[in-house]
């Protein structure tokens, strides 16, 4: 017999950064991080997982080329077995049943929107879309944290499980167990929030944020402001999300972003993840914000060069219009409109 199940999930955008690990085996980071989760129209990653125990191994196919499964993602695959064990145990499941389940090896099928590795957050919703097909699959979703198993695959991943503003709590257990992620509020607070990707360079990065955030923690005196400044900063996202306060908001947002890429350049060897056009975007929203006169529009960069713009839907238009006269037709491709997802979990 062969059982097939296919489930998407989206992206996340991180509005105080993940940045550093404090164990990286475990993938546990230095500091919290809050993200706000993108609908999964247009962004996100779609897996289907087929799986039977007449299958001779696990196999992986991204994006529709046969692919090795990586330690992270095995480690992934490793875990949500074991969880299927204790669930099968504490049902008591029969022997026989449970010996031949445990001889399932699975298809992973994934196919993200987007360009792979190019800062545009698809190993965040790639793993987390595998974790959460996997558990699906077999019947777990609701007896494991599926934040815990995605964050094994990759970091920023297990922010994707949930929708609206959701925090990473770094933790303090040696065993990870305190480091998930958690809504804090659902998308439904505040639907007017809007997102436009701006693709600026869909190349695969030279520097991972794997590799970088190593060299940061190695080399940049600058990390050690970095535990309690996301505490601070986060405490005043939550707030201002709450009270739906875009120029509070979205200070927060653009100094975050600009702390992460002042941290990059302090690093040795130093790391620039942004290009010409990424600083004339900078430019263009602080430009556009003065002559505003209020902090309409935020920017934030991941490790890469393109920009999420974030701003409230009454902007959209005027937003877009300039944006189409003063980049699109040069160098920045692609202008994608995003919303929070409709669904609201928790
Ligand atoms: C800059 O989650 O890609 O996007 O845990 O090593 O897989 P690993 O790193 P990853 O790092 C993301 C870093 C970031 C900030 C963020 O998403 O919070």
């Amino acid at each position: 017999a062969e059982w097939e199940c296919t489930v998407e999930a989206p992206v996340n955008i991180a509005l105080v950064k993940y940045w550093g690990k404090r164990d990286s085996e475990l993938i546990l980071p230095y500091n919290d991080s809050v993200s706000l989760t993108l609908d999964e129209e247009k962004l996100g990653t779609r897996t289907t997982v087929r799986y039977s125990a007449s299958y001779e191994e696990d196999s992986l196919v991204l994006n529709g080329k046969p692919t090795v499964i990586s330690s992270r993602l095995s480690n992934v695959i490793e875990e949500i077995r074991r969880a299927f064990r204790k669930q099968a145990v504490r049902i008591k499941m029969n022997a026989q049943d449970l010996m031949s389940m445990s001889r399932y090896r699975f298809r992973i099928e994934t196919n993200n929107k987007m360009p792979t590795a190019a800062g545009l957050a698809s190993s965040a919703s790639g793993m987390a879309c595998i974790t959460f097909a996997l558990c699906t699959a077999l019947g777990i979703t609701e007896s494991v944290d599926m934040s815990e198993l995605a964050r094994l695959g990759s970091g920023s991943a297990c922010r994707s499980i949930h929708g609206g503003l959701v925090q990473w709590e770094a933790g303090k257990e040696e065993d990870g167990s305190d480091s998930l992620a958690k809504q804090i509020y659902p998308a439904s607070t505040w639907p007017e929030l809007k997102f436009i990707v701006l693709v600026v360079d869909g190349e695969k990065k030279k520097v991972g944020s794997t590799e970088g955030m190593q060299r940061s923690m190695a080399t940049s005196e600058y990390m050690l402001l970095r535990p309690k400044q996301c505490k601070d900063r986060i405490q005043e996202v939550c707030w201002a999300f709450q009270a739906k306060l875009f120029p509070a908001l979205a200070e927060v947002i653009i100094k975050d972003s600009n702390t992460l890429h002042a941290i990059c350049r302090d690093s040795y060897p130093p790391v620039n993840y942004l290009t010409r056009t990424s600083e004339a975007l900078i430019d263009f929203v602080h430009r556009l914000n003065e002559a505003l006169g209020d902090v309409c529009v935020a920017y934030t960069f991941d490790a890469g060069p393109n920009c999420f713009v974030i701003f409230e839907e009454k902007h959209e238009s005027l937003l877009m219009w300039l944006l189409l006269h003063t980049f699109i037709e040069n160098d920045v491709i692609d202008p994608t409109i995003h919303r929070q997802p409709k669904w609201d979990d928790d």
